[in-house]
């Protein structure tokens, strides 16, 4: 009778092989006709070994690489990656491939450990029209630099924060499309973020440029947090239509940072006290849509450099500059916004003259509590002339009518 072979391949001791020594023993007493099923058994246990030792090699990989890295964060995004990253010809790195099946193996069940330290710069390297012929590594690579982004977010949040976002699924598991305040288009692309206070991060992550699908971003922190200036990754956010930021302790926004975010529309900053009193300068040549700063401060020729920016002048339909400490006449420019439907710039330091003309597309003004302003108006002069004016309000000031005067109110 020929002797079992014990299985050669077994390299190291791993707790769940000692589950399987029943095994061996039946095998002994089979006749010939178990011979087949004893092989096929055999073979299943190979590809188990094989399988668990694949998993412990990816495991021990990433994370020796892991304690190898100095921290990330501080490097440049994207550009600067390793050479050894990727091939541009469709071909992954052995990092990008380790960081891809780390992502699909353990990922969904310890999303807390997936080294994104790592992976990200690898990740979110690979050129967006990469392409393996297998569209799952795509989808895969997208899935783990935004999972990253993310928590990259959850990470720099305080103790409160985090427990915020924990209630709102984060990180709990790598499904991001459904965290609170996450939402995703129909690629599984994040579109929207929205993040209220304390669920905010300290500062902005530079992993949040890798939200390059993200259209709308909301933050609203409680005036100290988030703090900080924003990433140059964040200049990556290309898609974006919509940026929101309102009661941060952010600095001074990159004057360029708009030649870069071309597409965005709507801009809004509400009480970021240390933001400055300069409008990013870029922004001069966005067809934006909505402009509103609110109780932050402006510079006196806000208004002149809106007003005189080709762009902003067939573009801009909301202009709320209201609580922002600007002073000065209203120039006579304020005009030539032919676009412009709504106009607030309540609670300000305005003066008079009026300027003889607004936009005749206006549709709603208002100019409450700007003390200074005074003197009549007469029928037919300065807003008074709007025929489009639905919402016309200048209480608190010590402006009155002379006559007919739309539907302003005055006091
Ligand atoms: C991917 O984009 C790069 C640069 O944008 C370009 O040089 C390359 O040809 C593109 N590759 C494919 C497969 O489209
Ligand atoms: C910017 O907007 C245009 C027009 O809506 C769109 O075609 C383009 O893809 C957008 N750019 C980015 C980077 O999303
Ligand atoms: C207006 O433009 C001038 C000249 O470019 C610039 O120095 C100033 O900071 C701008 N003011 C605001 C509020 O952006
Ligand atoms: C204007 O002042 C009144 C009275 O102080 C205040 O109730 C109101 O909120 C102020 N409006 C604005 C837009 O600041």
């Amino acid at each position: 009778m020929p002797r079992i072979r014990e299985p050669e391949l077994i390299p190291m001791q791993h707790p769940p092989l000692q589950a399987w020594p029943p095994l061996e023993k039946h095998l002994h007493r089979c006749c010939e006709r178990c011979e087949k099923k004893k092989k096929r058994n055999r073979l299943l246990l190979v590809l188990l070994i094989v399988f668990l030792l694949y998993l412990l090699g990816n495991t021990v990989f990433l994370n020796v690489r892991v304690l190898n890295m100095t921290p990330q964060s501080s490097s440049p995004p994207a550009a600067s990656a390793s050479p050894t990253t990727m091939a541009s010809s469709g071909v992954l790195s052995a990092d990008a491939q380790q960081c891809i099946s780390q992502y699909n193996l353990n990922a969904p069940t310890d999303p807390q450990s997936y080294p994104c330290s790592t992976c990200y710069p690898v990740l979110s390297a690979v050129p967006s029209n990469f392409s393996d012929g297998n569209s799952q590594d795509a989808q895969t690579i997208a899935n783990a630099v935004q999972f990253c982004g993310l928590r990259s977010v959850f990470e720099s949040a305080s103790g409160d924060g985090q427990t915020g976002l924990a209630n709102g699924g984060w990180v709990k598991d790598v499904r991001f499309c459904a965290w609170s305040g996450v939402k995703c288009d129909g690629f599984g692309r994040v579109a929207s973020l929205q993040l209220t206070f304390p669920s905010v991060p300290a500062s902005i992550p530079t992993e949040l440029g890798g939200l390059t699908g993200l259209t709308n971003l909301q933050v609203i922190g409680d005036t100290n947090i988030p703090a900080g200036s924003l990433p140059s990754s964040f200049a990556q956010l290309t898609a974006l239509t919509s940026l929101d930021l309102e009661s941060t302790a952010l600095t001074a926004i990159d004057d360029t940072l708009f030649s870069s975010l071309s597409n965005v529309t709507t801009l809004t900053l509400v009480k970021n006290a240390k933001m400055g009193n300069e409008l990013p300068s870029s922004l001069f040549s966005l067809p934006l849509q909505n402009l509103v700063v609110n109780g932050q401060s402006l510079s006196s020729d806000a208004l002149s450099n809106i007003t005189s920016s080709m762009s902003l002048r067939t573009s801009l339909k909301l202009l709320d500059l209201s609580s922002t400490l600007l002073s000065g006449p209203i120039p006579a420019s304020i005009s030539s916004l032919t676009a412009l439907t709504e106009l607030h710039l309540d609670a300000n330091a305005l003066t008079t003259p009026l300027p003889s003309a607004f936009p005749a597309s206006l549709q709603a003004l208002t100019l409450t509590n700007n003390t200074q302003l005074t003197g009549a108006v007469a029928a037919g002069s300065a807003f008074c002339a709007l025929s489009r004016l639905q919402t016309c309000d200048v209480r608190g000031t010590g402006l009155s009518a002379q006559g007919a005067c739309g539907p302003c109110q005055f006091s």
